[in-house]
């Protein structure tokens, strides 16, 4: 494997696989890898013939110092992880590389930054779009490769390649669960040992919501979970929602035309989880 810092590094290596015609595939990540990214690193591997992985804790899509100087960092271990799944190139950007200058573009994903993450966590998506934009400029890939953990994210990356002159193909990989059903998280490492026993209730209310679906009103239900996992001592929900799967939009009521999902923030303070699940 390929280890490279500098974007020029990277060009150097890629020039010879675009005229090798390889298709290229791009896992764009923070790093403290688990198996929900090596899930993505399999996909990638499986429909591509080159897979570029990059580790990058992108700070202009924090909106909280105190989240982004916590955020695990393990570059080493992460190294190997990838190197023994059998990644080709990692990247590993310093900041310089990715904003040489200051990056002040501003990205309009119109209604569908409006809600959930989008309302709770101003700029974020902003950031996400500047740092992920600029690595599908440096990298070119044919496809790139992201959790439906952050299922909004994937909605806005979606839009962002639409208005790419190159676009990738973006390919959704389904949420990998620990075996008590807490959803994968670079987070899940800053819990508690006693945060970490409580925040598996979160996927199950959301499991538990999922077989309860359409028998209860929309309005009822978000409330019904919100009050589940207030109840424990150890959580505490930011927001409930439940959305429209393509536009991200509320569902107001049921029966809904189109797949709705039920959208999970909490916070096991300081740390904020997320999770979703498909309700119908
Ligand atoms: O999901 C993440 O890890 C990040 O938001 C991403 C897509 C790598 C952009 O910095």
């Amino acid at each position: 494997m390929f280890i490279v810092h500098t974007v020029s590094e990277l060009r150097q290596l890629l020039q010879l696989a675009h005229r090798q015609k390889k298709t290229i595939g791009l896992v764009p990540t923070m790093g403290a890898l688990h198996a929900g990214h090596l899930s993505l690193v399999q996909a990638c591997k499986t429909q591509c013939t080159l897979t570029v992985v990059s580790i990058f804790v992108n700070p202009t899509q924090f909106n909280n110092p105190e989240d982004l100087r916590n955020y695990p960092r393990t570059l080493k271990n992460d190294s190997a992880l990838l190197q023994a799944n059998g990644v080709e190139i990692l990247f590993a950007p310093g900041e310089h590389e990715i904003y040489p200058e200051p990056d002040t573009r501003l990205f309009d994903f119109g209604a569908l930054e409006q809600v959930m993450e989008g309302k709770f966590r101003p700029g974020h998506f902003n950031g996400v779009a500047q740092a992920v934009s600029r690595l599908f400029t440096i990298v070119q890939p044919g496809y790139a490769f992201f959790g439906e953990k952050d299922f909004q994210q994937l909605a806005i990356i979606r839009a962002l390649a639409m208005q790419m002159d190159e676009k990738p193909v973006i390919v959704g990989c389904p949420i990998v669960r620990e075996n008590d059903g807490l959803a994968m998280s670079s987070r899940n490492t800053l819990l508690s040992e006693r945060q970490r026993e409580h925040a598996p209730l979160i996927a199950a209310t959301l499991m538990q919501a999922k077989e309860k679906a359409c028998t209860l009103p929309v309005e009822e239900m978000k409330k019904w979970v919100a009050a589940t996992i207030n109840a424990d001592s150890e959580l505490e929900v930011e927001y409930i929602e439940i959305a429209d799967e393509k536009n991200l939009q509320p569902v107001k009521q049921w029966p809904h035309d189109t797949p709705a999902r039920l959208f999970a923030a909490v916070y096991a303070h300081p740390v904020r989880l997320i999770d979703n699940i498909r309700l119908s």
